[in-house]
């Protein structure tokens, strides 16, 4: 059965402002950078824009260290910029959803300097304090960014848990302050006139009491410890409250971030009934590289095992819940770079890999540049990379005695700064994003791959995202078929069919740089086939059996 919200007909475009577009020269994109490039993301097709944090902050992480949720950080501009913003996306028609950070606070948060002041002040219970043991930190539990969660504050001789960087400790959700606080601010940002919230890291807010010492799964001091704080006990009484309180009153798109999700985890979060969100990230599909190495070890994810994860997500939420459907975001490599190929075919993959996910059931999200097959980069030094993670684990690493050309190796693989290069707008210099210095460097294959370039041109990355969008509203099947995945044993070609009335899609990738055949019986109960959309020029014919070239992808409608 179809049923119909906005949210579900709706195709996102994520900006991460740092890196999106600057305005005054300081090389730090604005909101009034973002506001200049509207009509860009009107014309991609995009109706909701979701943009990563924008509140004050000393960006630790920039900007999921907030140190004041109810204003504007200072690079970014002022309310003033913001409330423009909001204006000049409704007037088009569009949609806002913000990020909402409420696992921690940046140290630098009033309640946080507050907290760290004394043992008796009136918010020292709005963190998670421990006095330790014997002189040690109460576990072993590693951050996410490397090295214990747990920071020894001398003020008071205790510890703050932080399950990401020092600098952004956790919130003690078992405090009904800190709750009705957090509530109070959402109800802040809805009044302001947001569509919804991006729920950042939503499934950590409950952490299992007593803090037990998780198992010795590696070498190191620090054991990973997802088990006692994704999920905790009490997260679904917090998350049912978020949704009493405040989600209820309002008609608004969530989405959670909720690493380590499983499709039933996913139903109960979601349900209709008694879910606090609409639809969430799961991350099966982008780690499907079932390596030993956690994320820094060897890169082995792949077709096979993605297409099993989409598979199993697709049919899973079919008829009670709902997909996000995404390849990259802020904390990603470039996705052309890691499922594709950003060499000689970059153009075909970035194209294949689009054609793969927005034929699926589901919201599609673009991470800004994705629509222009923006790639990876490289750069030479540790210094010349921006981000916390990345940073924290080279040195942890280098401690450790790890060896420096391999790091640099891994990092080149799967540092979030991938991601995080600017925009790429023209063939100026810094790729038009800036025309100061910008606060990181930028991939400097931007002359050849560039929004200028690509807008005029027909068959560029960008005008096949624009069609794959305008097909998704042009074809209900596209939107509420139901898949079905085709030959799913084969290696390298992947290919699905939905199906609605009449109507059947027809859909087939192949994600590898040679030609590969592609055979399927049924297609002879098939008279009529049109090809919807392809990456070659001219397209290929649709045979029973026929051969298609490296990275190509073709989209047909059958009818019987
Ligand atoms: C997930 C965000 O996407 C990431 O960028 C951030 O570092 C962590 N949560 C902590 O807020």
């Amino acid at each position: 059965m179809k049923k119909t919200n906005w949210w579900k007909e709706s195709v996102v475009y994520q900006i991460y402002p740092r890196s999106f577009k600057d305005s005054n020269g300081d090389g730090i994109g604005d909101l009034q950078g973002i506001i200049s490039k509207l009509d860009y993301i009107q014309e991609l097709g995009a109706d909701v824009v979701w943009l990563s944090p924008v509140y004050k902050s000393p960006n630790d992480d920039n900007g999921y260290d907030i140190s004041d949720y109810r204003d504007i950080m200072d690079e970014f501009g002022t309310m003033a910029d913001w409330e423009q913003l909001l204006q000049d996306v409704h007037e088009r028609g569009m949609k806002l959803i913000m990020d909402l950070v409420v696992n921690h606070t940046s140290d630098e948060h009033n309640w946080f300097m507050e907290s760290r002041s004394s043992k008796d002040n009136a918010y020292r219970d709005y963190y998670i304090w421990h006095p330790g043991t014997d002189g040690r930190p109460p576990n072993n539990w590693e951050s996410v960014f490397s090295g214990s969660v747990w920071q020894y504050d001398e003020k008071t001789e205790e510890y703050y848990l932080h399950l990401y960087s020092a600098k952004q400790p956790d919130l003690n959700w078992e405090n009904p302050k800190v709750r009705e606080d957090v509530y109070d601010m959402m109800h802040f940002w809805i009044q302001k006139g947001i569509d919804g919230f991006r729920m950042d890291t939503i499934t950590t807010l409950s952490k299992t009491p007593g803090f037990p010492d998780a198992p010795q799964v590696k070498e190191g001091p620090f054991q990973p410890a997802t088990q006692y704080y994704i999920n905790g006990p009490r997260l679904q009484d917090y998350l049912a409250e978020m949704k009493r309180e405040v989600l209820s009153k309002y008609d608004l798109m969530t989405v959670g971030e909720t690493p380590g999700a499983t499709p039933e985890e996913a139903l109960s979060l979601t349900d209709e009934e008694t879910g606090v969100m609409n639809m969430l990230f799961q991350w099966e599909h982008i780690e499907a590289d079932p390596g030993t190495g956690g994320k820094w070890g060897e890169d082995t994810w792949s077709m096979p095992e993605f297409r099993q994860a989409m598979t199993k997500w697709q049919i899973e939420l079919e008829s009670r819940g709902w997909n996000t459907l995404y390849l990259s975001n802020h904390d990603q490599p470039r996705q052309v770079s890691r499922f594709g190929n950003d060499g000689e075919y970059r153009g075909e993959s970035a194209k294949m890999l689009a054609t793969c996910l927005h034929m699926m059931k589901g919201t599609p999200f673009v991470y800004q540049g994705e629509e222009l097959g923006m790639t990876n980069v490289a750069f030479e030094t540790i210094e010349e990379y921006r981000c916390v993670e990345t940073r924290n684990m080279y040195r942890a690493a280098i401690e450790a005695g790890g060896d420096h050309d391999s790091l640099m190796k891994a990092i080149h693989r799967k540092s979030r700064d991938n991601g995080r290069t600017p925009m790429h707008w023209s063939a100026d210099a810094n790729g038009g994003f800036t025309t100061g210095t910008p606060w990181i460097g930028v991939n400097p294959n931007y002359p050849k791959i560039n929004a200028e370039r690509q807008l005029g041109d027909p068959d560029s990355v960008f005008q096949y995202y624009k069609r794959l969008i305008a097909l998704r509203r042009e074809f209900p099947v596209i939107q509420w078929g139901t898949y079905q995945v085709i030959l799913e044993d084969d290696p390298y070609v992947y290919s699905y069919s939905r199906v609605m009335d009449e109507q059947t899609l027809l859909v087939i990738c192949n994600f590898s740089d040679q030609p590969r055949s592609f055979g399927w019986d049924a297609l002879h109960a098939y008279t009529r086939k049109q090809l919807l959309i392809g990456n070659y020029n001219p397209g290929v014919e649709l045979e029973s059996d026929m051969t298609l070239r490296p990275y190509e992808a073709a989209v047909y409608l059958l009818q019987s």
